[in-house]
């Protein structure tokens, strides 16, 4: 077993060394503004497999690759739409990995084998200096055991990763919470692969022409399997009233997260309040059930989040995390 060291994303000698680690080979936990990712170097064929089993991830399920900054789509991709640089322009460093043709060049053992690759300029101002300094581009799966919840926070990554991988990068709490927008920009419409924080919506403002998004969830990509980011305790959404008769007999072996202000505070000890702002519920939703997965409980009921546009992701996520383990 590997001693997971812990390095302070804000201390410079830190840094250094998580730097030099990644050039080593070695698999280093990163800060993203998303969650936090699992990270090798992208070019070094022994490192990636190193992720896939740290994970315990099948080697078809492709990993995003992230990059300094946009002037580097060119050595990892090919045959790049305009639209893809104006997305880049517009939206990173963010939330959004952009699908391309993958470059030549470039192993796909990265890319599961695919003639894709996903690529995006994270925005955590330590990464980007990480990635600067390093000069490699960091092929970084979300830092949780296959299947489980992504991590936010440094902590969540060495309660499941310990031993695994050679360190973590404290970088603080993750600010979104949720994984990036994935975003097919090599068919035609472009389409939306997974949803995330910045919305179709928000695309089709931008460019001013249509985004496909699956209204309901597509196996055609592996990895995008529907029973995923699954807390251990099992996970039911629920509607207002349906809580409220829950709550009157509290079962001490079931969690509640609410948003709505209706709910009272001390109903039960298992109780959490999210905030209704979807970008701060967001934040926190991860969190939750993390430290539910924590306590002696074996149920989490979830008030259903409004089914808008808006909420997408979060919706995405929720029926993700309550399918049964099995699909
Ligand atoms: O916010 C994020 O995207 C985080 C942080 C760490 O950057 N990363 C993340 O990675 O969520 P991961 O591996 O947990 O999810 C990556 C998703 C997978 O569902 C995978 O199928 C999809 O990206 N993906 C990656 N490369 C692809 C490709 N070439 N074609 C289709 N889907 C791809
Ligand atoms: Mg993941």
């Amino acid at each position: 077993m590997l001693t997971t060291v812990r390095l302070d994303a804000n201390n410079t000698d830190d840094l250094s060394r998580a730097s030099e680690l990644l050039r080593q080979g070695k698999l280093v936990a990163v800060p993203t503004e998303t969650v936090y990712g699992l990270a090798a170097n992208a070019e070094d064929v022994d490192a990636v497999k190193e992720i896939f089993a740290a994970k315990n991830r099948p080697s078809d399920h492709p990993l995003i690759v992230h990059i300094a900054d946009k002037d580097r789509i060119q050595h990892w991709a090919e045959n790049i739409p305009e639209l893809a640089f104006q997305l880049a322009e517009k939206f990173w460093p963010g939330p959004m990995t952009l699908l391309l043709k993958k470059a030549d060049n470039i192993n796909s053992v990265v890319t599961g084998k695919l003639d894709t690759i996903a690529l995006r300029v994270p925005d955590h101002p330590m990464l980007l200096r990480l990635l600067k300094q390093s000069n490699i581009g960091l092929a970084a799966p979300s830092a949780n055991p296959y299947r489980q919840l992504s991590p936010t926070s440094a902590d969540q990554v060495m309660d499941n990763m310990q031993g695994k991988i050679d360190a973590v990068l404290d970088g603080g709490d993750c600010q979104l919470g949720l994984e990036s927008t994935i975003v097919d920009v090599v068919s035609n419409p472009i389409r939306i692969l997974r949803s995330g924080p910045i919305t179709a919506n928000e695309i089709e403002t931008f460019l001013g022409q249509p985004v496909i998004t699956p209204a309901t969830h597509t196996e055609s990509v592996p990895g995008n399997v529907k029973a995923h980011y699954q807390p251990r305790a099992k996970l039911t959404l629920c509607d207002k009233e349906k809580l409220f008769i829950a709550l009157s007999n509290d079962n001490p072996k079931i969690g509640y997260i609410v948003y709505s202000d209706d709910f009272d505070k001390d109903q039960s000890e298992h109780i959490r309040h999210l905030p209704s702002d979807k970008y701060a519920f967001a934040k926190l939703l991860y969190k939750t059930l993390y430290e539910f997965d924590k306590v002696d409980i074996d149920e989490i009921w979830i008030e259903r989040p409004p089914q808008t546009d808006e909420w997408q992701a979060i919706n995405d996520r929720l029926a993700r995390a309550s399918a049964a383990t099995d699909a």
